[in-house]
């Protein structure tokens, strides 16, 4: 499968890495895709790889990831070109944390909408899936949880598209997927992680993730 990852921070890398491991090709999105870093990126990724801008990106891949600073999702969809998605699966990571308060981030659009709501409304021809969003990006791929690992929780409006997602979870280790619903399901997705935070600086950990259980 041709992958686009728009976003080349921790998660996209972590991602890129992965899908590369599982011999899918992927192209990698920066304003820079030239960089150092993302040459490094390159060297260490084992598969096809390649770099590029939004656009690029956005064009080559068949299933594309959003893996960018919440608070350049709507900047990135216009440089990646809402045309160059559509049709396509778009896998949303993103989280709109707000930081302005202190280390422990409040989200700056809930409880009535949501990053990926934001996304699907931006991009109405992709078919969005929130998916990754609640795990630290140690855990995306291979993931290992001491007490066990988690199902994935997800959401989007496309049955088709989350079947998609749901083997690529399978391909990268997790034991299945809790679907949500719909994207409005992305509302306590995200919500979930200004909890994450602060349970992350009580144990002094942040390889951590909730856990569905029951009798
Ligand atoms: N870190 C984690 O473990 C984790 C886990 C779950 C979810 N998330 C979410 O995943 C997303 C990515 O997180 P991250 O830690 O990998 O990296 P990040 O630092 O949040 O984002 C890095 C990416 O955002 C782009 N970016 C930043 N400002 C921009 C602007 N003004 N215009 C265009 N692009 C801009 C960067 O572009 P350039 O490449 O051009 O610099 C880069 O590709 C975030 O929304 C985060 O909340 C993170």
């Amino acid at each position: 499968m041709k992958v686009g990852i728009l976003g080349s921070g921790e998660v996209g890398q972590a991602l890129g890495r992965g899908f590369a491991s599982r011999g899918h090709d992927v192209k990698i999105a920066s304003r820079t895709p030239k960089s150092d870093a993302l040459a490094k990126w390159q060297t260490q990724a084992k598969g096809k790889t390649s770099t590029g801008t939004f656009a690029e990106t956005a064009k080559h891949g068949e299933v594309l990831v959003l893996a960018t600073l919440g608070s350049a999702v709507e900047e990135v969809l216009r440089l990646a070109g809402p045309p160059n998605m559509a049709g396509k699966v778009l896998i949303d990571v993103t989280n709109p944390l707000d930081f302005s308060q202190g280390p422990n981030p409040g989200l700056f659009i809930g409880p009535n909408d949501s990053l990926g709501e934001r996304v699907q409304r931006r991009v109405p021809e992709a078919k969005v899936v929130k998916c990754f969003n609640t795990v630290s990006n140690t855990q995306m791929v291979d993931p290992k949880f001491a007490g066990g690992n988690p199902e994935m929780m997800i959401c989007g409006d496309d049955a088709a598209a989350k079947k998609t997602v749901a083997g690529i979870l399978k391909e990268f280790g997790w034991p299945g997927t809790i679907d949500i619903g719909g994207i409005e399901g992305a509302r306590w997705l995200e919500a979930t992680v200004p909890l994450w935070v602060l349970v992350g600086s009580q144990i002094g950990r942040w390889d951590h993730a909730f856990k569905v259980v029951h009798g």
